[in-house]
């Protein structure tokens, strides 16, 4: 069974970035698992922490597929008939490395565009479960690293997710953020299980 889990916290600074990198790695490559890493953030701090600058600068120059395609699938008309391309995943989801033994970390990384995403959210956060429920028996676990803004793209992380980790700084601010963030995951927790709008039938822990 895969497991979805999001760093989330209204609170930037606090490791979130950091975490999600190092338990990816750790999760493949000393745990064996199939990790999936997801950068939902448009500073694009994972994606540079994976594919280093100069690398990461050389994706988006050749126009490499981004999570941005994933909430503008309907929003960008292909030149030849006006329609929505059809998303592939193998041109969103990046290979960093795979093991003999079956571990692997893929990447899907994110680009500064992403923002134009929160200016027409629309119902663009129900687009990310029906994606990742397309791909997610390719994984043991898919870590979501979130920016510090309540948004669609935070909404979509929560839609998307088994579990949250909140990782707090003891700094006085970060401790501030930990209390919206708590009321907010319970909201959304009681409206998941309302509305039954998850993939994998699993609610938010
Ligand atoms: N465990 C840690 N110990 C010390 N510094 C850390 C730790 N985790 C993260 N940092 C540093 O804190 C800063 C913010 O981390 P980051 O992961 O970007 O936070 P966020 O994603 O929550 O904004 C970075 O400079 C990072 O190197
Ligand atoms: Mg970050």
């Amino acid at each position: 069974m895969t497991v979805a889990v999001s760093l989330i916290n209204m609170k930037g600074g606090v490791g979130k970035t950091t975490l999600a990198f190092n338990l990816a790695w750790f999760s493949a490559w000393k745990a064996n698992l199939r990790v999936l890493a997801i950068d939902l953030d448009p500073q694009a701090n994972l994606s540079q922490y994976f594919m280093g600058a100069q690398r990461y600068l050389e994706h988006l120059n050749a126009d490499k597929g981004t999570v941005l395609e994933i909430f503008e699938q309907f929003s960008m008309p292909n030149q030849k008939n006006g329609a929505p391309t059809l998303l592939d995943p193998t041109k969103i989801v990046h290979r960093l490395h795979e093991w003999n033994d079956g571990s692997l970390i893929d990447l899907i990384p994110s680009r500064l565009e992403l923002a134009w995403t929160l200016k027409n959210p629309t119902e663009k956060s129900s687009l990310l479960p029906p994606f990742l429920a397309k791909i997610s028996e390719n994984y043991d676990l898919i870590l979501i690293d979130c920016a510090p803004t309540e948004s669609i793209l935070t909404a979509a992380a929560y839609k998307s997710s088994r579990f949250v980790v909140v990782p707090v700084k003891p700094e006085f601010l970060a401790t501030i953020g930990l209390s919206p963030t708590c009321t907010l995951t319970r909201r959304v927790q009681a409206h998941a299980s309302r509305a039954r709008h998850r993939y994998g039938g699993h609610s938010l822990q």
